[in-house]
């Protein structure tokens, strides 16, 4: 090709006397009650601060997607560089509540923190007091919805996340009925079980109608139920759980209802961020590894003993719990299992914290088996990492598990997950090729699955095979983010 005819190829199709090409754009707004590195208590955190991203960044020459997120400014919440916005005003309480709203950003994404009386009144992310938590994201919900127009940015999408956030969808539906405005709502379901309180004071006192819905009777003036009737699709964070919540056993007894919409539920399995998360270059590890250099791993698991005070020995089984103390996590079965296996020389070491009563079931246990079992009630993100890279095991006895990232991060750092066959767990964890599942929640099958490991463990050639297996898994986001678009585009096609 020469000279004159390679420019020709790149000319613009202006040549051809058409109107340059202009990407088409879709804007949506993300609302969350926590992101990280703003803000993070659970696994919703990590999603919240990753997925926008992830999305904005499959942006490209026919295609820009512009997700923006939107976060009530918690007290605890760290920001930089904040840019405050006019203040507004919504109806809500029966007065007219002023929205301080302040803009700043995540690598280059625009992020935007509301607050106000309700927000400030309010100490933690999540109280015990579930009236006063639904009253600030009712306000938060409202406020939210109302921010495009005071930034002259219009969402095709308003993406909720959980109950915190479900509001904002029907305040997006009945905004529709008022105005004919076509912004579409989706909806992320990360742990059905929480719905919010009865909301149906608070939706009259703002001003919002009370529909007449399908919804069992208890559940129509709850957020989450709200939120799911108003969105134009409902995604559960995996493919196990959409399915799991059609069933009486997981459905909260919403089965019946999601059944009957079956046709707008879909699941998405979350992923994590495989460059923090990352063996080969994780600052929290003392020594660097990735699945060619395996043998390096056994370093972190004897500096990971020395630090808890266990003995120094790169033979003796040494199994992590990171996790929420949280009866959903089934931290008690990993417990009682640890307590009956007695005649089983083994290590292990458990970190989190949450519900009082389990915290001191963890501290018994430790005092019962001081020189075999370590407890550090607290949340610690480098020490688990120093975990998930130390430890031979992951246990994750889950009662219900909407997708679990642990598990995930465990296997990226070779570290083999236990894990009972729920939700994402099911989807993620591979039977014998990357980690060991049972079934039944009940102590015994976990230890059961803990022996049929444990008779693979001296089996180096084969462990160092289960580990890789995990370790050069896909579980970036980029798969997840891609189905993510397919359906903001599925709700944005305008032919
Ligand atoms: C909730 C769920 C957990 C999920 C996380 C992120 O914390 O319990 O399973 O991984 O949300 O979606």
């Amino acid at each position: 090709m020469n000279k004159a005819n390679a420019i020709y190829l790149r000319m613009p199709p202006l040549i051809y006397g058409k109107i340059p090409f202009m990407p088409k754009t879709i804007q949506a707004l993300f609302l969350a009650a926590e992101a990280d590195p703003f803000i993070k208590v659970g696994g919703l955190g990590d999603v919240a601060g990753t997925l926008p991203r992830e999305l904005r960044a499959l942006s490209n020459d026919d295609l820009k997607i512009d997700v923006r997120l939107v976060l009530p400014y918690h007290s605890a919440l760290k920001a930089e560089d904040l840019r405050p916005l006019e203040p507004f005003t919504v109806r809500c309480g029966g007065a007219d509540v002023v929205v301080e709203a302040f803009e700043t950003s995540l690598q280059g994404m625009p992020v935007y923190l509301i607050g106000g009386e309700p927000i400030r009144a309010s100490g933690s992310v999540y109280s015990l007091d579930a009236k006063a938590d639904s009253e600030k994201y009712a306000f938060f919900s409202l406020a939210a919805i109302e921010l495009p127009k005071h930034i002259h940015w219009r969402p095709q999408i308003i993406h909720a996340n959980d109950w915190h956030t479900a509001l904002s969808l029907y305040v997006n539906l009945t905004r529709r009925w008022e105005s004919g405005e076509q912004t579409a709502g989706i909806l992320t379901l990360h742990n059905m079980p929480f719905m919010g309180a009865d909301s149906r004071e608070i939706l009259e006192r703002c001003g919002l109608p009370i529909a007449q819905t399908d919804l069992p009777e208890w559940a129509r003036t709850l957020p989450l139920p709200l939120g799911i009737w108003s969105a134009d699709k409902v995604v559960a964070v995996s493919p196990g759980y959409a399915a799991e919540i059609l069933t009486e056993e997981f459905g909260c007894g919403l089965n019946e209802f999601m059944t009957q919409h079956q046709e707008s539920l879909s699941g998405i399995l979350n992923g994590i961020d495989t460059v923090s998360f990352d063996p080969a270059v994780d600052k929290a590890l003392s020594v660097n590894y990735d699945a060619e250099r395996l043998d390096l791993r056994v370093e972190n698991k004897e500096l990971l003993q020395e630090k808890l005070g266990l003995a120094r020995d790169p033979n003796i089984p040494l199994f992590g719990v990171v996790s929420r103390m949280d009866p959903q996590k089934g931290v008690d079965l990993a417990f009682t299992a640890l307590k009956n296996m007695k005649r089983i020389d083994f290590q292990a070491v458990i970190l989190g914290s949450g519900d009082p009563k389990l915290e001191e079931s963890a501290r018994e246990l430790q005092a019962l088996f001081p020189e075999k079992i370590k407890v550090i009630l607290r949340y610690d993100a480098n020490l688990a990492r120093q975990i998930y890279a130390g430890a031979d095991m992951l246990l994750m006895p889950s009662r219900y598990e909407p997708c679990g990232l642990s598990q995930m991060i465990a296997m990226r750092y070779g570290c083999v997950p236990i894990v009972r066959a729920v939700g994402g767990l099911k989807d993620t964890v591979i039977p014998e090729e990357t980690g060991f599942v049972f079934e039944k929640a009940h102590f015994m099958s976990l230890v059961s699955a803990i022996k049929s490991a444990l008779k693979i463990l001296p089996d180096r050639e084969r462990w160092q095979t289960l580990q890789r297996n995990g370790m050069t898994k896909d579980f970036s986001w980029q798969t997840s983010a891609q189905e993510y678009l397919d359906l903001y585009q599925s709700l944005t096609a305008t032919e």
